[in-house]
């Protein structure tokens, strides 16, 4: 396999790896480190079914079944998840409205997530263009950008994250149908609190774990310091310089880590113009040991 680095803050291009087949173990080894020093990895021209996602997905970690999208998982692969706006006999196929915001996937659950594994079956283009990019930023970089005086001040604080935040930002900003979460689903998804510099299970390097999409409030601040030292960090975490955005093309497998990344999807097609995706989400249990989790 090769890698081909982007050229920016984060993102290379892998290739000579056939995904269909098990990864030998220098090359498993290869694409960890790839993934820990460029933080989201580009596969072109691969040809999966779901059993072969899946499998390559959970190479890296156990997979999450979203039970939230029982709907729109794969037949005999509850692990993959579709993501469309294709509609069929009235009947949506896929979720429509995923992630239009920046976030970080599954910081609101006690167990993190480690990767995402997209696979990208139908991509919308206009003009030529490729719509439906995804957008990154690199949050090892972003921790060591920061004036010393806030890394000190990160020191010890915890964050608390909350799955509401994000469900109601897409209802409120984004115009989604989703409906607003019961009592009952909040409850079963309380937020919880991480450390808000974590450690990379792959660089070593220090990262800033504290997302727009579901961190609410620092723990250990006032209120108001709590708000005004959030605001910071997520004007901070956006600067041009931590950023990459990846176009897609039909057939790519797109894998990002998600602890040292945060990342938005930009919805810039239309209805009609028809897009497919299949997800893994991938935790953090072969990178992080039991005894290290929350
Ligand atoms: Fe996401």
């Amino acid at each position: 396999m090769k890698v081909f680095p982007s050229g920016a803050a984060l993102g290379a291009r892998i290739d000579g790896l056939d995904l269909a087949q098990p990864l030998s173990a220098a090359d498993d080894q290869a694409v960890v480190a790839a993934l820990g020093r460029h933080g989201v990895l580009r596969f072109p021209q691969q040809k999966l079914d779901g059993a072969q996602l899946k499998r390559f997905a959970a190479g890296f970690g156990e997979l999450e079944i979203n039970v939230a999208s029982g709907a729109y998982q794969e037949p005999g692969h509850p692990e993959v998840m579709i993501l469309s706006n294709i509609v069929e006999n009235g009947r949506p196929i896929g979720l429509a409205d995923a992630g239009q915001g920046w976030h970080t996937d599954m910081s609101y659950s006690r167990d993190i997530a480690f990767a995402n594994v997209l696979y990208g079956i139908r991509i919308p283009r206009r003009n030529g263009e490729a719509l439906g990019a995804t957008e990154f930023s690199g949050m090892q970089a972003a921790y060591e950008g920061l004036p010393a005086a806030v890394k000190e001040r990160l020191e010890g604080k915890t964050c608390l994250h909350d799955f509401n935040k994000f469900w109601e930002m897409m209802r409120q900003e984004k115009g989604s149908k989703r409906p607003a979460l019961t009592e009952a689903q909040k409850k079963a998804k309380p937020p919880v609190s991480h450390p808000m510099v974590l450690t990379h299970p792959i660089t070593g390097r220090k990262v800033l774990y504290a997302n727009p999409g579901y961190a609410v409030r620092v723990n250990e601040l006032p209120h108001k310091e709590s708000d005004e030292l959030l605001e910071f960090l997520f004007e901070h975490q956006l600067k041009a310089e931590y950023r990459y955005a990846s176009r897609w093309e039909e057939g790519d497998v797109l894998m990002w880590e998600d602890i040292g990344t945060i990342h938005s999807a930009v919805a810039d097609y239309r209805p009609h113009e028809h897009r497919l995706v299949k997800r893994c989400q991938v935790m953090a249990t072969r990178f992080i040991p039991p005894e290290e989790r929350a």
